[in-house]
């Protein structure tokens, strides 16, 4: 009796407040004609000062409970892909269990940044598999806007804010996350950076912004993307043409297409939303799904690969079989 892990709740949290290209034109040197052709973002949402990474976090974790009809007291674990926490601690898990009452929880965050959804999956599934926790939340959130210079055109065309959540339980009929890869080539962790806040710069005033080497981190993410959904298919021996539906980290709509022509696969088996949201980190795989459930994209057996890459530099990718 084999168990894995499989989804059995969804749930997702955007920000009101809309940027919209022509927003950004009124900001930087830049243009609508240049962001679309170049990243295929159109707008972006924007917390507001007061909303921290955690209040999304709790819409969309509940959310994700309700979906799956389990109530907080159930949760054996709550693990967090983020890299903008409300503070650095406690962590946005231990924020997010006091607010949802899931007094039974363990928590913790997962820092792999825009890779975090797909390294927390990974880690809750193998947590779940081996027997020790029933009920894991699992939470990918960033509100990596507040860390953006809006004077660098360079990242503040990017990104946007948001949060997505699922509660994954134990199977035994085959289906759930059947397979995943995790990588690292820390080597690269300067092409993406955020200093501020860290023991190596803790005088927030000096580096208070991200920095970031697009080009380097765009040569990398399409690697990324090609190598990861390319292991999860070597190890649980299905072929790309099984794939119904790819749903990949949402950062540009070229890193995309770059990637599927290498791996051979249709546009159609993909699900791409980041012309709405742009680039939301370890939210945006977990936006896409529940997205891409509400459409009617995924059915109960349908196989389904995450993949998600981002700073450290880091990447990752799960493979599931539906199982509900
Ligand atoms: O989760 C991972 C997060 N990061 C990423 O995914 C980033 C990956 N990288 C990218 O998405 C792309 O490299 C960018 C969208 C950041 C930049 O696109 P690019 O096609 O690599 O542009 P580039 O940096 O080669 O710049 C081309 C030109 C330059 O002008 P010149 O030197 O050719 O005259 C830039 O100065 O475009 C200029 N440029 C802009 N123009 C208008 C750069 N940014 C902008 C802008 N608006 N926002």
């Amino acid at each position: 009796m084999t168990i894995h892990a499989g989804i059995v709740g969804v749930g997702s949290k955007v920000p009101d407040k809309v940027l919209t290209n022509a927003d950004l034109e009124k900001m930087v040197d830049t243009s609508d004609e240049w962001i679309t052709a170049r990243t295929g973002i159109k707008e972006r949402r924007l917390t507001d000062y007061e909303t921290a990474t955690s209040d999304l976090a709790y819409e969309a974790a509940q959310k994700a409970l309700e979906h799956a009809k389990v109530a907080p007291e159930e949760i054996d674990c709550i693990a967090i892909g983020t890299s903008s926490p409300d503070t650095l601690f406690p962590s946005v898990g231990c924020i997010l269990q006091d607010k949802l009452g899931a007094t039974n929880a363990a928590a913790f965050d997962v820092s792999a940044a825009c890779s975090g959804f797909n390294y927390g999956l990974a880690v809750a599934s193998a947590l779940i598999e081996s027997g020790q926790y029933k009920c894991v939340l699992l939470v990918g959130a960033d509100t990596l806007t507040k860390y953006i210079d809006f004077k660098d055109r360079n990242t503040c065309i990017l990104f946007g804010d948001g949060a997505g959540a699922v509660v994954l339980k134990p199977f035994i009929d085959g289906s759930g996350i059947l397979a995943n890869h995790l990588a690292a080539e820390g080597a690269g962790g300067k092409h993406l950076v955020m200093p501020g806040g860290g023991s190596r710069d803790p005088e927030l005033r000096k580096s208070r912004y991200m920095s970031m080497d697009g080009k380097e981190v765009f040569k990398f993410a399409v690697r990324a993307l090609e190598t990861s959904v390319q292991k999860v298919l070597d190890k649980s021996g299905f072929k790309i043409e099984d794939v119904d539906l790819l749903i990949p980290h949402q950062a540009n709509v070229r890193i995309i297409n770059h990637a599927l022509k290498k791996l051979r696969l249709p546009k159609e088996k993909v699900y791409v939303n980041l012309q709405k949201y742009g680039n939301t980190s370890a939210a945006s795989v977990p936006i896409a799904l529940d997205e891409a459930l509400s459409e009617g994209r995924i059915k109960k057996g349908d196989v389904i690969v995450l993949s998600g890459f981002g700073a450290g530099l880091t990447y990752g990718a799960n493979l599931i079989k539906w199982s509900v």
